[in-house]
């Protein structure tokens, strides 16, 4: 059973009542306090790949540009008395339009990994996206996950493709989210700068080492040799030789709706439902694959447009406050991905790292409706934001 969210008074109150007790909060409210906080906690090598991006890492700063040429415009005497951030979704009730993106080899942050995520995001009632690159098996998140998603990494291996699709389903994944942008990896100059890959230590491929597909050309297992199991990795990870045919392939092989992840342009949105997606999600990998990219909200008023409202879609990339899922939600969006602030949380505090995240992000949000004058997502339309 998930709690009820707090309003963002209420938890402001707890905030206040724990602190007159002489308890502050943990897990700092500032984001930029929270990845301070991570990074002091992280090996240097881990931080950076959390934190890095594609080359000067100007598409990361972009997309936090981007939500500042957007300002709300709160509006008064709106009776914001009984709030609602409820939003559906694949036919299930969400109660805040917030899903955790997928973000791979979580086990570099915090040894609980996944299976943190997994707690937290069951507590809230939220939705986690596992990432095919996770610590855990897709199998051991399952188990704690209520409302789960899987991220597909497409691999050139096609029977590794549909082993991973079969099992996501067969374990009860409830859609399956292909992510389109990543069939090779950005040059990013941290992880180059540290010569660190999680990976190539055999981390973050829980999913790989027990797929039978994966595993079927290995002769030892990769506990016993670990280096053939990792070159047979970096061999089958990507496809740059996809096109959007081959989504036929994956849409005769499941009945789990389809989202294609890492869409910018409004022409690939309308390729993505011709061929089958069942829907949108608005990303640029948080700035992590190609840089001097533009903003990923800049990218999502036009495929709202193209998309005229044919399939669901969500946004990711930049997502750091209340305020930024409000003009997102305004510009379209049916919901938002968060990455990089959970994934400080469980840095700093495990599954309640997780958790106060989450809250506080929710909370901040409830508080923006309300003073915008808006009660239910419903009245977060573009008529509430200005241009600068
Ligand atoms: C990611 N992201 C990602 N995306 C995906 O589809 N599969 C994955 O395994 C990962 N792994 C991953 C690792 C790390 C460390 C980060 C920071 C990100 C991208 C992620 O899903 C999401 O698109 C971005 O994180 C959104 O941007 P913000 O919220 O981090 O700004």
């Amino acid at each position: 059973m998930s709690q009820r969210i707090p309003t963002g008074p209420e938890r402001q109150q707890q905030i206040y009542q724990a602190g007159a007790m002489g308890r502050k909060p943990t897990i700092p409210l500032s984001y930029s306090d929270l990845e301070a906080l991570a990074k002091s906690k992280l090996p240097q090598e881990a931080y950076d790949y959390v934190a890095g991006g594609a080359g000067s890492e100007n598409t990361m700063a972009t997309n936090l540009a981007a939500f500042d040429r957007w300002r709300i415009v709160p509006r008064m005497m709106r009776n914001v008395e009984r709030r609602d951030m409820a939003v559906e979704l694949g036919g299930r009730n969400m109660p805040a339009p917030i899903l955790l993106a997928p973000v791979g080899v979580l086990g570099i942050v915090h040894p609980d990994a996944e299976l943190a995520v997994a707690r937290a995001c069951k507590a809230l009632g939220l939705t986690m996206i596992l990432s095919t690159l996770s610590s855990f098996t897709l199998e051991n998140v399952a188990e704690l996950a209520a409302h789960r998603w899987f991220q597909l990494y497409w691999s050139n291996d096609q029977d590794i493709a549909a082993s991973m699709v079969a099992r996501a389903e067969a374990a009860g994944f409830e859609a399956l989210v292909v992510t389109l942008d990543t069939p090779i990896i950005g040059w990013r100059e941290r992880d180059l700068q540290n010569a660190y890959l999680p990976f190539l230590q055999g981390k973050g491929l829980a999913n790989y080492f027990t797929d039978p597909a994966f595993l079927k050309p290995l002769s030892k297992s990769p506990e016993e040799e670990l280096l053939p199991a990792v070159m047979r990795f970096a061999q089958v990870f990507g496809n740059t030789a996809l096109t959007w045919s081959d989504l036929a392939f994956l849409r005769g092989r499941t009945k789990l709706p389809i989202w294609v992840k890492g869409i910018q342009a409004e022409e690939d949105a309308r390729l993505a439902i011709d061929h089958g997606a069942n829907g949108i999600i608005v990303s640029n990998h948080g700035g992590r694959q190609v840089d001097g990219a533009i903003g990923s909200l800049t990218a999502l008023p036009p495929i709202v447009e193209a998309v005229k409202d044919r399939v669901p879609i969500l946004f990711d990339s930049g997502i750091r406050r209340g305020a930024d899922i409000f003009k997102a939600v305004a510009l379209g969006a049916n919901a938002v991905l968060v990455g990089r602030p959970y994934t400080w949380g469980l840095a700093v505090g495990g599954e309640t790292g997780v958790r106060e995240v989450l809250l506080n992000l929710i909370c901040d949000l409830d508080l923006t409706m309300g003073l915008s004058g808006c009660a239910t997502l419903r009245d977060v339309k573009a008529d509430r934001l200005h241009a600068v």
